[in-house]
C-alpha cells in the first residue's frame, strides 16, 4: 500500500531521531460493558493516536500501538494491540512498560465502569423502575505509567469543553505528565472523528499553540517537540546524507 512504501522509504535515510527507542502510545475510545450488548464509551474514531503512533514510526522508534475499537488500518511498522475496555489496556500498557522510553497517551479512556455489568441482556421490564447502573472508577493508566520508578517520557492528550487550558495545565501536574496537547472537543471541526485538529502543547516550562492542521500534521509536530525536550539515546545525530 502506499502508506507502505512511503514509510519504507524513511527508512532508508537514517539514522533518525528515534532510531531504537520504544515508545508506547495508546489510541481509539474504550467500551465498558453494561450488560453483553450494551456499553458505555465515547466518540474517539482513533485518528490521532494512530497519526502519533506513525509519526514515531516515521521518526525511527519501535512503535506499540494499544488500541480500543476503531476501523483503522494498522500503520506501516507498528506493533498493534487490540483491547476493548479500559482494564484491558492498562494490562497491556503494564506488561509492555518496561523499557519503553516514550509513552504517548492519545485514547479517550473511560474514567468509570458499571460497577456489576448484568450477566445476560437487560430486558425491557415497563412495569417496574428504569434500572439504574452503579458506576466505579477505572484504573488511569498514564498516571500509573507517570508513576513508575523507570518511567519512560510522559505525553497526555486532554480533551476539554471548557477551561482547556486550566484544566490541561491540572492534569499535567496531578498525573505527573512531562507534557500534554489539549484540543478543545467542543469544536466538531476538530479533536473527536474529524481528520483535522488543533492543539496546545503544555510542559512545565510553557505552552505553544499548534493551530489548526491534519492529524498527521499535529502528530508529526508533537513528535518533534518529544525529540526537543525529551532525551534519548540517539537524538540529536545529523542524517547521514544517502548515498548516490
Ligand atoms: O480519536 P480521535 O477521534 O482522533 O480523537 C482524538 C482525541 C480527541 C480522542 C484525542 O486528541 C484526545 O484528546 N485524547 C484524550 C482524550 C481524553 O479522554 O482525555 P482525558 O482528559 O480524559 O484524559 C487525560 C489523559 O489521561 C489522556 O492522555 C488519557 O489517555 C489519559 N487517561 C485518562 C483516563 C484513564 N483512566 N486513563 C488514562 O490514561
Amino acid at each position: 500500500e502506499p502508506e507502505e512504501i512511503v514509510a519504507r522509504i524513511g527508512t532508508l535515510f537514517g539514522p533518525r531521531p528515534l532510531d531504537g527507542v520504544r515508545a508506547l502510545v495508546t489510541a481509539g475510545p474504550t467500551r465498558e460493558a453494561i450488560d453483553p450488548v450494551r456499553y458505555i464509551s465515547n466518540h474517539s474514531s482513533g485518528k490521532q493516536g494512530y497519526a502519533v503512533a506513525s509519526a514515531l514510526a516515521a521518526a525511527g522508534a519501535q512503535v506499540t500501538l494499544i488500541s480500543g475499537p476503531v476501523s483503522l488500518a494498522s500503520p506501516p511498522g507498528v506493533e498493534r494491540i487490540n483491547v476493548v475496555s479500559a482494564r484491558d489496556m492498562h494490562d497491556a500498557v503494564i506488561a509492555r512498560c518496561a523499557g519503553a522510553a516514550i509513552f504517548v497517551g492519545v485514547a479517550a479512556v473511560a474514567d468509570y465502569r458499571p460497577d456489576d455489568p448484568a450477566p445476560q441482556k437487560i430486558k425491557k421490564r415497563s412495569d417496574q423502575a428504569a434500572p439504574t447502573i452503579d458506576l466505579i472508577e477505572n484504573p488511569d493508566i498514564i498516571a500509573a505509567v507517570a508513576a513508575r520508578a523507570d518511567r519512560p517520557f510522559v505525553v497526555g492528550f486532554a480533551a476539554e469543553t471548557q477551561n482547556t487550558l486550566e484544566h490541561a495545565r491540572q492534569k499535567l501536574t496531578r498525573k505527573r505528565l512531562d507534557m500534554i496537547a489539549v484540543n478543545d472537543v467542543s469544536d466538531r471541526s476538530i479533536g473527536f472523528e474529524s481528520d483535522s485538529n488543533a492543539v496546545t502543547i503544555i510542559t512545565a516550562s510553557g505552552c505553544e499553540r499548534l493551530e489548526r492542521a491534519s492529524k498527521a500534521e499535529i502528530a508529526r509536530a508533537i513528535v518533534d517537540r518529544i525529540c526537543a525536550v525529551g532525551h534519548f539515546p540517539s537524538h540529536g545525530r545529523a542524517a547521514a546524507i544517502p548515498s548516490q
